[in-house]
C-alpha cells in the first residue's frame, strides 16, 4: 500500500514537472510597429488528438507578417486577438504525437505548416500539415519551402497552366515567392522570365533564371517588357495590387493569365499607412467578365491561407515540390537567419527592401547567418 502511494506521488510529481515546462514564444500584443513584437515564456502545449507536437528549430519570415503586425493581414475568420503568435511555417524534429496520429513519428524532421501560432519553442501541429524533411536538406532550406513554393508553384501550374515557350513577368523577384517563382518556370523548356527587382539584385536574379531584370524603382516595366516583347506577356504574378494590377492586365498577350495574390503596394515602412492602404484599395480595378471575353484574358486570385482545408491539393503540391528538390531542379536561397531575440532586424530587413532569398528566423544561435554585404 506505502509502494502504491509512493508511486503515485512520484508519477503525479513527473505529470506536473512535464505540465510546468515552459518555452519561449514571440507574441504579437497589438497592430503596428516593431514594438508591438515581444519574447514570452508559455507552457508547452500537449498535442491533441490529430496532432503532433514539433520542437521549432526554424521559422519563415513572409511578408504576410508585416501585414498581420499592421493588422493588414485578412484570413478566414479574421486574426485572432492579441497577444498570439504569429508564424504560418517552420522546420523542426517532432517531440511527441497526439492520439490517432501514425505518422509523422516521434524523432521525424518536418515541414509544418498553420494559419499561425508557429513562432514558438514548441507548437502543436495537425499531422496531415507536416511534410518529412528529406535527407540533405537543411532546416534553413526546410522552412524556406512551404510557402514560398506552394505559392509559386499552384499560381504557375494551376492557375498559370505554365508550358514550354511562354512569358512570365514575376515581380518582387528577388524575394521569397520570387526566387521560387523563377526557379520553378526553369523547370519547364524555354520559358522567358522577366523580373522586378531594386537593381543590386540583379546579377543574382539573372544568375536564378530571369532574363531580363527590371530595376521597377527606376524604370516603367511596362515601357522595358514592349520594348523587348511588344505583344506582352503570357502570365503575370501580381504581388503588388493598386494600380499595377491594371498595368499588369494590360501587359497581358490575348488567352494571357493575371494572378493576383498581395497587396504589397499597401506598405510602407515600419508603421501603417493608412493613405497607403487607402490609394491601394481605391485603385484596385475590378474586371467585367463581359469585358475580359472580349480581350481573351483571365484573371485569377490566389490566397494560400484561404486553402487551409485543401488537404490533397497541398499535400500533392508539396510531394511535388520536394521530388523537384530531390531532383536538383529547385533549392531555396536563404538570404539571412535570424535569432528569434532579433525579430524586429529580421523584419526590417524585409521593410528595408534588402533581402535576398528567403529572410529565416530560429532559436538555434549556431544557425544565426549575417546577410550577405548589401
Ligand atoms: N496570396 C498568398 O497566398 C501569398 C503567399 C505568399 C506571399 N504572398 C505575397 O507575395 C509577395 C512576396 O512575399 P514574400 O514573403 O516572398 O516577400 P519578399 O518578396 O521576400 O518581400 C520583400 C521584398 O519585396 C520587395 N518590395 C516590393 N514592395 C515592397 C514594399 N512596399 N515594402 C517592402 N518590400 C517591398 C522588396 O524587394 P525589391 O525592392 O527588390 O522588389 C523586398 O526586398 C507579398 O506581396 C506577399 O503578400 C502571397
Amino acid at each position: 500500500m506505502a509502494a502504491q502511494i509512493n508511486r503515485d506521488s512520484k508519477d503525479s510529481e513527473v505529470k506536473k514537472s512535464m505540465e510546468e515546462q515552459r518555452m519561449q514564444a514571440v507574441l504579437l500584443t497589438g497592430h503596428g510597429g516593431y514594438d508591438k513584437l515581444v519574447t514570452k515564456e508559455l507552457p508547452i502545449p500537449k498535442p491533441e488528438t490529430g496532432q503532433v507536437l514539433v520542437r521549432v528549430k526554424t521559422s519563415g519570415l513572409n511578408f504576410a507578417e508585416l501585414h498581420c503586425r499592421q493588422g493588414l493581414y485578412q484570413v478566414p475568420g479574421g486574426l485572432p486577438p492579441c497577444p498570439f503568435s504569429m508564424g504560418m511555417e517552420c522546420a523542426g524534429v517532432v517531440e511527441e504525437v497526439g492520439s490517432g496520429v501514425v505518422q509523422p513519428k516521434p524523432g521525424t524532421r518536418v515541414i509544418c505548416l498553420n494559419d499561425f501560432g508557429l513562432w514558438k519553442e514548441f507548437a502543436a501541429v495537425k499531422a496531415e500539415r507536416c511534410f518529412p524533411i528529406p535527407e540533405g536538406m537543411s532546416f534553413e532550406e526546410a522552412a524556406a519551402l512551404a510557402v514560398n513554393y506552394l505559392t509559386a508553384y499552384l499560381m504557375l501550374f494551376n492557375f498559370g497552366n505554365l508550358r514550354q515557350g511562354t512569358s512570365v513577368l514575376i515581380h518582387m523577384a528577388a524575394g521569397g515567392v520570387g526566387i521560387a517563382a523563377t526557379q520553378l518556370c526553369k523547370t519547364v523548356p524555354d520559358v522567358t522570365v522577366y523580373g522586378t527587382a531594386s537593381a543590386h539584385k540583379h546579377e543574382l536574379i539573372r544568375e536564378m533564371g530571369v532574363k531580363h531584370p527590371i530595376d521597377y524603382r527606376n524604370m516603367d516595366y511596362e515601357v522595358e517588357i514592349r520594348k523587348i516583347s511588344p505583344k506582352g506577356v503570357d502570365i503575370v504574378l501580381d504581388p503588388l495590387s493598386g494600380k499595377d494590377t491594371m498595368k499588369c492586365f494590360d501587359l497581358l498577350r490575348p488567352m494571357g493569365k493575371l494572378i493576383v495574390f498581395g497587396a504589397a503596394n499597401m506598405m510602407q515602412g515600419e508603421n501603417r499607412s493608412m493613405l497607403n492602404v487607402a490609394k491601394t484599395w481605391w485603385n484596385s480595378p475590378s474586371f467585367g467578365a463581359m469585358d475580359m471575353m472580349q480581350k481573351n484574358k483571365s484573371v485569377s486570385g490566389f490566397h494560400l491561407g484561404y486553402l487551409a482545408d485543401e488537404t490533397e491539393l497541398l499535400t500533392n503540391a508539396m510531394n511535388e515540390i520536394i521530388r523537384l528538390y530531390q531532383a536538383g531542379r529547385i533549392k531555396p536561397k536563404i538570404d539571412s537567419v535570424w535569432h528569434f531575440a532579433n525579430i524586429k532586424d529580421a523584419m526590417k530587413q524585409m521593410h528595408e527592401r534588402k533581402n535576398v532569398g528567403k529572410v529565416v528566423l530560429t532559436w538555434d544561435e549556431k544557425l544565426v547567418a549575417k546577410p550577405e554585404k548589401q
